[in-house]
């Protein structure tokens, strides 16, 4: 059965491959909304669900997992801001996903930043992005997804603040995110709470602590009982600003921690230097890979494994994806191979962790989580002196 799967997904990406030309010839936002359109069109219907199922779906039992008290069938997930109203929730399940994270939503409509605002990045495998958190805003989207039946898909909320002023208010913006928390209360399975969006006009003020405690202590005290709360880590923090940051979620019982957001270019080496499109924006995928790992392994190392990890950034194969599982994240998300090596490539990612894990030895990806990060002895967690790089 696996072999088939492999030779489906092999035809299935050399079909994108042909086809990925054309795609790029348009517009990237113009692109990523057709396509969503597209998207939209086969979740609408059970036949169209049935046959995306076929072409792109796989399951197999290893793959199952529980994190937090929810039970997954696969930790490969969709990360937030492709679907940004929560309006493709049908058609994850048939393409492979075992969670989507929507939005990110803000308690007011957010038209976003003016101007053109997406750029691919080929060369550097990368799409650098200046959206600034366009949504039709929580109210309305709440409104549409009340009683909606996801199915096997698990659902992520992902909440930020609106990007409307240039100015930042402290009592405005922590009214915003527990706006849409409780709009969102019946709907969904955990929340993330998104406080490194690198495209907003006042910045981002949850990286202060006194600020972060005022936000956490709001976010407490509107969680709903069984669904975890995730915060979402910037890439470019210093080592000192992700302790405070992992510390306060430990001390306000958040679950876990989402690793990372995008990376400003200033803050980054990793990307093809004569290809930056535009001065500004943040990039997704490979020039974010190596980077998000490390935080991942520093932040498993840090908290000894007690804060949930959701691993994110340029996953593009399996042993990307199970890079990040060693150093320590149970779930994972990703866009970025979606868009340069096709849709196939979920279940692409979840057959090759299946091979994976067998040849490690592991009957889950639990057994897997943080295998090749071993904890400092107690003491020393203390002093860990700087993100240690990949071995
Ligand atoms: C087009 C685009 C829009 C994004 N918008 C959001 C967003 O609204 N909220 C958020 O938390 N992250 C957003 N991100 C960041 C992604 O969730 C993810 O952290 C990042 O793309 C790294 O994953 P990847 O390398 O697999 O794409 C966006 C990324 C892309 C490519």
């Amino acid at each position: 059965m696996s072999t088939f799967i492999g030779v489906r997904n092999f035809t299935l990406k050399l079909l994108y491959r042909a086809i990925r030309p054309l795609i790029f010839l348009m517009d990237p936002e113009d692109a990523h909304y057709k396509l969503k359109k597209v998207g939209v069109a086969l979740g609408s219907n059970p036949l169209s669900r049935s046959i995306t199922s076929m072409l792109f779906n796989y399951n197999h039992k290893s793959l199952n997992t529980q994190v937090d008290g929810i039970d997954y069938r696969n930790p490969v997930g969709l990360s937030a801001g492709f679907d940004k109203d929560g309006e493709l929730t049908s058609i994850y399940p048939s393409i492979g996903f075992g969670l989507a994270e929507l939005g990110s939503f803000t308690g007011e409509v957010c038209p976003g930043n003016p101007g053109k605002r997406l750029f691919r990045m080929v060369k550097s495998k990368s799409i650098l992005v200046w959206y600034g958190l366009n949504n039709q805003g929580a109210e309305k989207i709440s409104a549409r997804l009340a009683g909606t039946d996801f199915g096997p898909l698990k659902v992520g909320i992902n909440a930020a603040k609106s990007n409307l002023t240039p100015e930042f208010d402290l009592q405005d913006s922590i009214e915003d995110y527990v706006k849409t928390m409780r709009l969102f209360k019946d709907i969904g399975d955990y929340y993330t709470i998104n406080i490194s969006c690198p495209n907003t006009q006042d910045g981002e003020p949850f990286v202060d602590p006194d600020n972060l405690n005022a936000l956490l202590t709001a976010v407490t005290e509107n969680r709903v009982e069984g669904r975890p709360v995730y915060v979402k880590l910037a890439a470019d923090l210093e080592i000192e600003e992700i302790n405070t940051i992992v510390d306060c979620c430990m001390e306000h019982q958040i679950d876990g921690v989402v690793l990372t957001n995008l990376a400003k270019p200033s803050h980054n080496q990793e990307y093809v230097k004569d290809e930056l499109p535009y001065h500004k924006g943040a990039m997704s995928g490979l020039p974010l890979q190596r980077i998000s790992t490390n935080v991942i392994r520093h932040v498993y190392r840090r908290t000894r494994g007690k804060l949930t990890i959701i691993g994110v950034g340029g996953v593009f194969t399996a042993k990307d994806a199970y890079e990040k599982i060693t150093s320590g994240a149970s779930l994972l998300h990703m866009i970025t191979t979606m868009i340069f090596d096709g849709p196939q490539n979920i279940s692409e990612i979840n057959r090759g962790l299946v091979k994976l894990l067998k040849e490690d030895g592991f009957n889950s990806i639990e057994e897997a989580v943080g295998s090749r990060n071993p904890l400092p002895k107690l003491k020393a967690v203390d002093d860990e002196p700087e993100v240690k790089d990949v071995a």
